[in-house]
């Protein structure tokens, strides 16, 4: 991949420059066994038959009480979805399947160790879990419908236990990625208006046992001084009966689960029967300002549309293996390791670990001995697997039906490698594009209906109806060649109900700018704003460009900029910090710094490292910069702008364009000499 084509000052541009792809046909074999090989389907969730057609989707739920109202718009745009239905989202995951499935293994959990043995989870067990811990939470932690509960947790059997224990009581879980800070957590648990933090002792990653509960620590810290006090610390531990971390227990306020729950030996909890618009979770993701959204999904849609787009674009059947290996901390690992699978009566797989430890055949050696059949993953993994072990795949003997890949645009080439070598030439891909707040899919390929076209999310969901607008709200056709922003016409069930705590900023983000009545109660005056650029190939296929804000996607996930720059302020030395995204091999792209310091400090690694440290604490390791320039200062507008064009350009070894009309254009060059070299070459990948 060379530079030029991996990064542009507009995405758009430079991918209007990208060919087209020749599509790639499911075998007869699996079309053969597909859920959904009905082209009528699309007919059936045709905007004339909006809203009702969602009724496929939440029929294949149990509703205590069936609804009276498809879709309710009159708070628009924050959407209600089959009003009047109740339903527990944990008894449709868990109970329900009983009667036929007890049996059954809901996950199969593997350790990052290779010489610990799996754990295996049936649904009895989930059952008998949940049950318990919801007791646990409802009588030691006074918990009832409508509060919130904080989980920051690894990838454990123990977090899905968590979040269907706090979704059988009504109340509405709050999951935050284990990888992120201390910090970070707790300016959610203050989000949120958490009392109670779930937490875990100890987790493996890279062979290593990293101490996870002094984080738990600092998220109290952080929210009491936000005023949100933590009453309650449960820790759950990796080797139940063994404390596997240094930092000591806070007496009264911290307990080991694992002790405490034997005291709800046996008990059951009946699952609350919740309104369908009630919340289930908030999901936190970052935006354009500092500050992170929680996305909150609501109990009937969310689940409807999860179930529904599992079954059909996941394509699980009763025997597959099936393995997400996402993060449950992500709205993948939500919708797609947890809700969708489990709502489905699936059997999936958890991992701990990371894929390439202790070596890039790791995930091929568990899909062999586990038997995997549908395989999900994100194009940084694919590419992290490609780099460290191209040839490693063909070691092992195993047979994927189906791949997903989700997360970010996948270059052609990375999908060829991933067709041919991971999916042996016959696997069916599905490119699913969505984001934290969509809830599921809106565009992806139905496996058995559509060919795949590498580079292209495919056609839009049944159901989902895209547009893409200019900058005016002009629709941009099919064909036309010209990127635009893709906007959903109408709303559907897993869209979110709104930014908690924050209406205002849910409809100005996502309805602000092609809205034209904000006091309207039709749908139609509300097209759904995912912040994407996006081009229609003339055959319909959206290919995804990214971002339009300034949100930099790293392997996947997002980071807010201002998010980033806020935390190298906290070290002192720092005047001014920008950051820009610079293309990366593996991760897509990473986050480079420039800072600039206060008059009497000069440059120096140490300050570099503290910078780092920043981001780290702040935010987390995957925030972590690929380069921390520290430049004497900053190329800005006349009006004091920091012009951040300029920087990405020079970042990403391109050219930077006019620039005599800056402030300070001379700072462009001692800066470019700085990161490029004497010779202009940036020393890309090293
Ligand atoms: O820019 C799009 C990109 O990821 C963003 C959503 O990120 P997040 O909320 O963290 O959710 C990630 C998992 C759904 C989108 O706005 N994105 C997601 N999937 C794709 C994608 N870009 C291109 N192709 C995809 N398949």
């Amino acid at each position: 991949m060379s530079r030029q084509d991996s990064i542009g000052v507009s995405e758009a541009e430079i991918a209007v420059h990208w060919q087209e792809e020749k599509l790639y046909y499911p075998s007869t074999s699996f079309i053969a066994q597909a859920n959904m090989t009905d082209a009528t389907l699309f007919d059936r969730f045709s905007l004339d038959n909006f809203p009702e057609c969602f009724k496929e989707y939440a029929d294949l739920l149990t509703w205590d009480k069936y609804w009276h109202t498809t879709l309710d718009t009159s708070d628009a745009p924050c959407f209600k979805w089959f009003v009047g239905g109740r339903l527990n989202a944990s008894y449709n995951c868990v109970d329900r399947h009983l009667a036929e499935n007890r049996n059954k293994a809901a996950f199969i959990w593997v350790s990052e160790q290779e010489n610990e043995p799996d754990v295996v989870l049936t649904y009895q067990e989930l059952y008998v879990r949940v049950n318990e811990f919801a007791a646990l939470l409802q009588d030691y932690c006074g918990l009832k419908a409508g509060d919130r509960v904080t989980i920051h947790m690894p990838m454990v059997p123990e977090l899905p236990i968590t979040m269907l224990a706090c979704a059988r009581l009504g109340v509405i879980h709050s999951v935050v990625f284990g990888g992120f800070s201390g910090r970070a957590c707790g300016e959610r648990i203050s989000d949120s208006g958490s009392s109670v933090l779930v937490t875990m002792d100890a987790y493996y990653r890279n062979g290593q046992l990293l101490n996870h509960k002094e984080k738990a620590d600092e998220a109290v810290h952080i929210a009491a001084s936000e005023d949100q006090i933590v009453k309650h610390v449960l820790v759950w531990q990796r080797y139940p009966g063994k404390y596997s971390a240094s930092t000591p227990m806070v007496e009264e306020r911290d307990v080991f689960v694992n002790d405490l729950v034997k005291k709800y030996r046996g008990q059951r909890v009946e699952p609350v029967s919740m309104p369908a618009e009630a919340p289930l979770f908030l999901m936190y993701t970052s935006g354009t300002t500092g500050r992170p959204k929680g996305c909150q999904h609501g109990t009937g849609g969310y689940l409807s549309y999860v179930a529904g787009t599992t079954k059909y674009v996941q394509d699980i059947h009763p025997n597959d293996v099936y393995w997400c290996m996402a993060d449950i901390g992500w709205i993948t690992g939500h919708s797609y390791i947890v809700y969708g699978p489990l709502s489905l009566g699936a059997t999936s797989v958890l991992f701990e670990g990371v894929p390439t430890y202790p070596d890039a055949g790791r995930p091929w050696r568990i899909a062999e001995r586990l038997n995997v059949n549908i395989f999900h993953t994100a194009p940084t993994t694919i590419r992290m697997l490609r780099k460290a072990g191209p040839d490693e795949p063909n070691k092992y003997n195993f047979n994927f039906k189906h791949m997903t890949t989700v997360g970010e645009p996948i270059e052609p080439a990375v999908w060829k490698w991933y067709h041919e070598v991971i999916g042996k030439g016959k696997a069916a891909i599905v490119d699913t594009w969505w984001q934290t707040e969509t809830g599921g899919f809106l565009c992806s390929t139905m496996p058995a209906l559509h060919p795949m076209k590498p580079g292209s999310a495919g056609p839009a969901m049944p159901g989902i109806h895209p547009l893409i607008l200019d900058e005016d709200g002009n629709p941009i056709p099919a064909g036309a060649g010209k990127a635009g922003n893709i906007v959903i016409q109408n709303p559907w069930p897993g869209q979110f109900q709104t930014i908690w705590g924050d209406r205002d900023r849910f409809v100005r983000t996502y309805f602000g700018k092609y809205n034209k009545n904000a006091h309207s109660t039709d749908w139609r005056d509300w097209p759904y704003f995912p912040g994407d650029a996006s081009m229609q190939a003339e055959d319909g296929y959206f290919r995804i460009l990214g971002r339009v804000d300034d949100v930099i996607n790293v392997a996947g996930h997002r980071l807010g900029t201002k998010e980033l720059e806020s935390a190298c302020l906290l070290v002192p030395e720092v005047a001014e910090a920008a950051v820009v995204p610079v293309a990366d091999e593996v991760k897509g792209k990473m986050p480079e710094i420039y800072i600039s310091l206060k008059p009497g400090f000069t440059a120096s690694k140490e300050i570099e490292q503290k910078v780092i440290q920043a981001i780290d604490t702040s935010i987390g390791k995957i925030a972590r910069p690929k380069h921390v320039w520290i430049v004497p200062d900053m190329p800005k507008t006349r009006s004091g702008k920091i012009m951040r064009r300029v920087l990405a350009a020079v970042s990403n070894g391109m050219d930077v364009g006019d620039v005599t009309t800056l402030a300070n254009p001379e700072v462009v060059a001692s800066v470019k000499k700085m990161v490029q070299g004497e010779g202009g070459e940036a020393d890309f990948y090293g």
